[in-house]
């Protein structure tokens, strides 16, 4: 059975990080859904960053929150890439896209571009804080919603059937045929994080899962194929 593909961050196996070039090239070998991270700036953008923090993904240091978007313009984000903000992303591509909030602050911004451009068929919003989606159910009740989990995946089923989340995106390590079996009891979609080796698809396919989260576009191929 072919499984959903997201590309993790873009694909960032093979581009820097949550940068245009990483989501073009996610685009461009076929992944299902775009996978990227939201913090905001000091000025109030959605800037598409992993770490609350720049020193990682740039060649700056500091705090995303601390920076104007002007000041984060400046940075290189990986081969002469800049840190993107969330509309430019929408308007680079055309998938579909999980929006996950890693700065709790920026949902309700987030909620606002959704509503102000009518993306409500093509972001689903994620986040590991609850708190992120029930701000965003708040203001878009009937926007699609996913709950992500690591170390907490046990307590996944009942607490994004809580949240009114449709989907639960689990690390694969922590997921068992019982946390499934209790998402497909409440009929949550259910996708892990990350695969990257056939040895993790493998086990995406026996779990049953609906999709996996990926960072190479050869693992992406082998999971969009029956
Ligand atoms: O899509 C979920 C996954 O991205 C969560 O982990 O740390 O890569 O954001 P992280
Ligand atoms: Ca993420």
């Amino acid at each position: 059975m072919p499984l959903l593909t997201v590309g993790h961050r873009g694909l960032m196996g093979v581009e820097p990080e949550n940068t245009l070039r990483s989501f073009r090239r996610a685009e461009r070998a076929g992944l299902d859904v775009l996978e990227l991270d939201l913090h905001l700036s000091k000025d109030g953008a959605l800037v598409v960053m992993h770490d609350a923090k720049v020193d990682r993904t740039t060649d700056g240091y500091g705090a995303v929150r601390d920076m104007t978007l002007a000041e984060l313009r400046g940075l290189d984000a990986g081969g002469g890439e800049r840190v993107p903000v969330l509309e430019e992303v929408i308007d680079s591509v055309s998938s579909p896209i999980q929006a996950e909030i890693k700065d709790r602050d920026a949902a309700g911004v987030l909620a606002g571009l959704i509503q102000r451009r009518g993306l409500h068929d093509r972001i689903t919003v994620i986040s590991f804080h609850d708190e992120a989606l029930r701000a965003t159910r708040e203001r878009l009740p009937a926007l699609p919603v996913g709950l992500v989990t690591g170390r907490s995946t046990a307590l996944a089923p009942e607490r994004a059937r809580e949240l009114g989340a449709g989907l639960v995106s689990a690390e694969l390590a922590r997921l068992d045929a019982g946390v499934v079996a209790r998402c497909r009891a409440l009929e949550l979609q259910v996708i892990a994080w990350t695969v990257n080796s056939s040895e993790d698809l493998a086990r995406a396919r026996e779990l049953g899962l609906d999709g996996v989260v990926t960072d190479l576009p050869e693992i992406a191929r082998a999971a969009a194929a029956d």
